[in-house]
This record gives C-alpha cells, sequence and structure tokens, in this order.
C-alpha cells in the first residue's frame, strides 16, 4: 500500500493536489475537514459537536476525529492506499494512525509537506472564502488564528515523521501543474 500524508497549513493546496493524487496513483482520499462539513451539513451528532470548533478555527477534539477517521479507513478493506488531507493534525492523532495502519499491517509510507508562506495563505484562503461558503474561510481573525494553531499544535506533526525518515517538504507556490510534479517526483522516489 502506499499510504502517503499530504501536509502543510491551511490554504497550501492540499485539497487541491489530492484531487490530482488519488487519479494519478489510484489511491483513496480522506480529508477530514470534508467530512466535518459533510456531517455538519447532514446535522448528525458528530457535525453538531465539530461545528463550533470550526467555526472559530479551533481543533475538535482528537478523539472525535481519531474516532471518524477511524470509521472512513475501515470502510475501504481492499483500498491501494490513502491520501489523508488536513489529518494528522495533533501529535497523538499521528500516534492513532500509526497504530491504525499498523493493525492493517501497512504503515504511513511518507508525508510531504506543502510549503507557503502566512501572507500568501491568507490571500489564498479569502480568496477562497469568495466562493467556498465556508464561514472559516470568510473572517480574517479566524483564518489568523487557523494558521496559529496549524503552528503550535500541527507543525509538530512534521518533526515526528521526519524522526521516522518519513518527512519531505515541496515548494507550495507555484502553479497547481508545477506543485503537481514536484509532489510526484516525491511519491515516486518513497
Ligand atoms: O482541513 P481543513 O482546513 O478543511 O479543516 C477545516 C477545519 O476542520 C479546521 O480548521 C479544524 O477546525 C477542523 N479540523 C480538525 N481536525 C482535523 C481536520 C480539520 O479539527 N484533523
Ligand atoms: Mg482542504
Amino acid at each position: 500500500m502506499i499510504n502517503l500524508v499530504l501536509f502543510g497549513p491551511p490554504g497550501s493546496g492540499k485539497g487541491t493536489q489530492a484531487h490530482k493524487l488519488v487519479k494519478k496513483y489510484h489511491l483513496i482520499h480522506i480529508s477530514t475537514g470534508d467530512l466535518f462539513r459533510h456531517e455538519i451539513g447532514s446535522q448528525t451528532p458528530l457535525g453538531i459537536q465539530a461545528k463550533a470548533f470550526i467555526a472559530k478555527g479551533e481543533l475538535v477534539p482528537d478523539e472525535v476525529t481519531i474516532g471518524m477517521l477511524r470509521n472512513k479507513v475501515e470502510a475501504h478493506p481492499g483500498a491501494k492506499g490513502f491520501i489523508f488531507d488536513g489529518f494528522p493534525r495533533t501529535i497523538p492523532q499521528a500516534e492513532a494512525l500509526d497504530r491504525l495502519l499498523a493493525e492493517k499491517e501497512t504503515a504511513v509510507s511518507g508525508l510531504i509537506a506543502l510549503q507557503v508562506d502566512d501572507e500568501e495563505i491568507v490571500k489564498r484562503i479569502k480568496l477562497r472564502g469568495e466562493t467556498s461558503g465556508r464561514a472559516d474561510d470568510s473572517n480574517e481573525s479566524i483564518i489568523r488564528n487557523r494558521i496559529d494553531v496549524y503552528k503550535s499544535e500541527t507543525a509538530p506533526v512534521f518533526d515526528y515523521y521526519v524522526q521516522q525518515g518519513k518527512g519531505h517538504s515541496v515548494d507550495g507556490i507555484g502553479s497547481v501543474a508545477q506543485i503537481f510534479e514536484r509532489l510526484s517526483a516525491v511519491i515516486d522516489r518513497l
């Protein structure tokens, strides 16, 4: 199996690139943010619980996110592999992912971080907010809070995978096609 973690701050292009990568590598795309938005749209108990955190740009508690992720992975027993987009966001989530994949006798193949600076992120997310309908994309202080949460809680996940020899990063500035080439080059060497 190939199990990729597509990593990087909000607005770094994870979703855009994941949609292209799943076609090329025949993987299952799991975006925890998209799953939450679906649950919120369907007004499920999980969605109602997650909504307040997402609206503020805070993280949903680990146990909630990990349980949702596990269900999604287990819904695809025959998968060739997965692209995890927006997960893991914390060290406990990374540890839970490693345990889950170990149970399936597989592992994370590599984590690839898209590098984009803060001002570019704010610009991109505001632009996305014009059409995404996402409240958390439309308010600059919420966007900046998401960046702060990324730096304090999520960035350590990169070092966690570097310690396993699995951390990679690519320049996330450029055209969608250029960034796709950079990602593919890393994946083809994993
Ligand atoms: O990944 P994405 O940016 O779409 O996530 C949107 C929001 O969903 C995050 O800002 C956060 O509130 C929540 N989220 C989370 N934990 C994750 C993924 C997303 O709390 N692992
Ligand atoms: Mg996304």
